[in-house]
């Protein structure tokens, strides 16, 4: 084959080959109906690993342009919708100029690897790992419960008995004092902060995030049309002083923090800075969204009370979440804050799809009450622990002079300075070679050198190996 993948390019290998083999199909060089190579056969023609092609594939199946079935190979549709010039809709068109931006090339990168991947290690997850769930719990509290007979639609801000639930929750674990009326149950945390962004803010609205963020790895801000302007974070979080300077050069119009073991670096925003944060909105008058998903999961038994639990102004939007103290596919979140912003934002989520289904509001409720639920955030504290110290001890063993961390003192992850300069994208791929995918920093904003690494999603054996993997990663790019 004379074509070849570009490795220097910035386009993922993935994205080129299904690029070329599209190019090939609309020019009816592969007409429709002709059987395209095998994945292994291409896989070796292009010298690239086979799950690239079968992502490749995968993804060309999606668009409409191959057919597979099992034992008869890949074949080009004999409706190829994606690419006829004429009476047929051009849907790759449409799929691309939509409002809402598609996830980064890089993070579709490793999660589409992370979907097909046999066998490997996921460093870049930031989920639980299987053996901490609560499912055992889970299963004998369902077994005593009897379903409602209503299931008709719910109300907007979610099932009453759970946000009656939630607001004593968090008078009990944050010192939040709040009422049902006050609480909107969300899909996720990220629906949230999806409706934060589409209901209150305008496009060209200036924002502020810390730098490295999380949400910089959301493209929900740009498609909401948002400017994001970021705020460095040191060991003790963003300096408050910076929100003033950012104010003054672009009036910015809403600041997202995430102080308790911030994602990615782990950092801890001192309480100093959160009565400094507080007051500087409150003089500027713009609200601050907090976003809390991990602070119950401290490893050294310090709580660290949110911004929200000193706001008696109702200036912060508090977006809470069970994704990562119970699990993500129960996709249960919660906003707090004042009743006119609740009410605006359950409207919208009317609109929108007439709420969460009451089902793992059910559960969610349950398990909230439980007093099995104490005991379960107890063990997963010190089960991540010791997968924090697994992971720290083999980082000092294998990489004590490539890298450098800070020991997070909380939630989920370790972020690590690299010694080399090295080019992300090359360090995702080289690591999709050898079966371990990690975050990036540069999908949080930072420049190129830093990885997140995740010890939750792995089981504590596993760990020393996985970083041993990533070793070898590293002195290869
Ligand atoms: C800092 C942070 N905020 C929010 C979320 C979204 O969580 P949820 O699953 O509740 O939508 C995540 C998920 O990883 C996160 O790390």
């Amino acid at each position: 084959m004379e074509w070849k993948v570009d490795r220097e390019a910035d386009k993922p290998l993935y994205q080129q080959i299904f690029e070329y083999i599209e190019e090939k199909i609309s020019y009816g060089e592969y007409p429709p109906g002709s059987l395209l190579p095998s994945e292994r056969k291409l896989a070796q023609q292009l010298n690239v690993n086979r799950m690239t092609i079968a992502h490749v594939y995968d993804e060309l199946q999606a668009s409409g342009l191959v057919e597979r079935k099992k034992g008869s190979g890949t074949r080009v549709s004999s409706h190829k919708w994606g690419i006829l010039p004429k009476g047929v809709t051009n849907w790759r068109k449409y799929i691309e100029g939509g409002s809402f931006i598609p996830s980064y090339p890089l993070i579709r990168r490793i999660r589409g690897e992370a979907k097909v991947m046999e066998g490997g290690y996921n460093l870049a997850s930031g989920k639980l790992s299987s053996d901490l769930f609560p499912t055992d719990y889970l299963q004998s509290i369902l077994s005593e419960y009897t379903f409602p007979t209503d299931l008709g639609y719910e109300h907007p801000q979610g099932l009453l008995s759970l946000r009656e639930t939630i607001a004593s929750y968090v008078k009990t674990y944050h010192n939040i004092h709040t009422t049902s009326s006050s609480v909107l149950i969300t899909s996720g945390a990220q629906q949230a902060l999806h409706l934060i962004t589409q209901c209150l803010l305008n496009p060209g609205d200036a924002v502020a995030i810390e730098a490295p963020s999380y949400f910089y790895s959301l493209p929900l801000f740009q498609s909401a049309g948002l400017r994001i302007f970021g705020l460095p974070v040191d060991s003790e979080g963003m300096n408050p002083d910076d929100i003033m300077t950012l104010y003054k050069k672009h009036k910015i119009r809403m600041i997202f923090l995430n102080p308790t073991y911030h994602s990615p670096t782990g950092a801890i925003l001192s309480s100093t800075r959160r009565l400094q944060v507080l007051e500087i909105a409150a003089e500027l008058g713009i609200p601050i969204v907090e976003d809390d998903p991990v602070s119950l999961l401290s490893f050294d038994n310090e709580q660290h009370s949110p911004i929200k639990s000193f706001d008696r102004n109702g200036n912060v939007l508090y977006v809470g979440s069970l994704s990562k103290v119970i699990g993500s596919s129960l996709r249960i979140g919660w906003l707090i804050g004042p009743q006119s912003v609740i009410n605006r934002l359950a409207d919208a989520r009317e609109q929108i799809d007439f709420g969460l289904s009451v089902f793992p509001q059910i559960i969610a409720n349950l398990l909230l009450q439980s007093s099995e639920y104490p005991k379960h955030l107890e063990f997963l504290r010190q089960e991540l622990l010791e997968r924090r110290n697994e992971m720290l001890s083999a980082l000092q063993d294998l990489l004590g002079d490539k890298i450098e961390f800070t020991i997070p003192k909380g939630g989920f992850f370790i972020w690590c300075k690299l010694n080399k300069s090295v080019d992300d994208q090359k360090l995702v791929e080289a690591g999709i070679k050898h079966k371990i995918l990690f975050m990036p920093g540069s999908v949080y904003g930072s420049p190129n050198g830093y990885v997140r690494l995740t010890f939750a999603h792995l089981k504590k054996e596993s760990i020393r190996d996985a970083v041993s993997q990533f070793a070898e990663v590293l002195n290869q790019v």
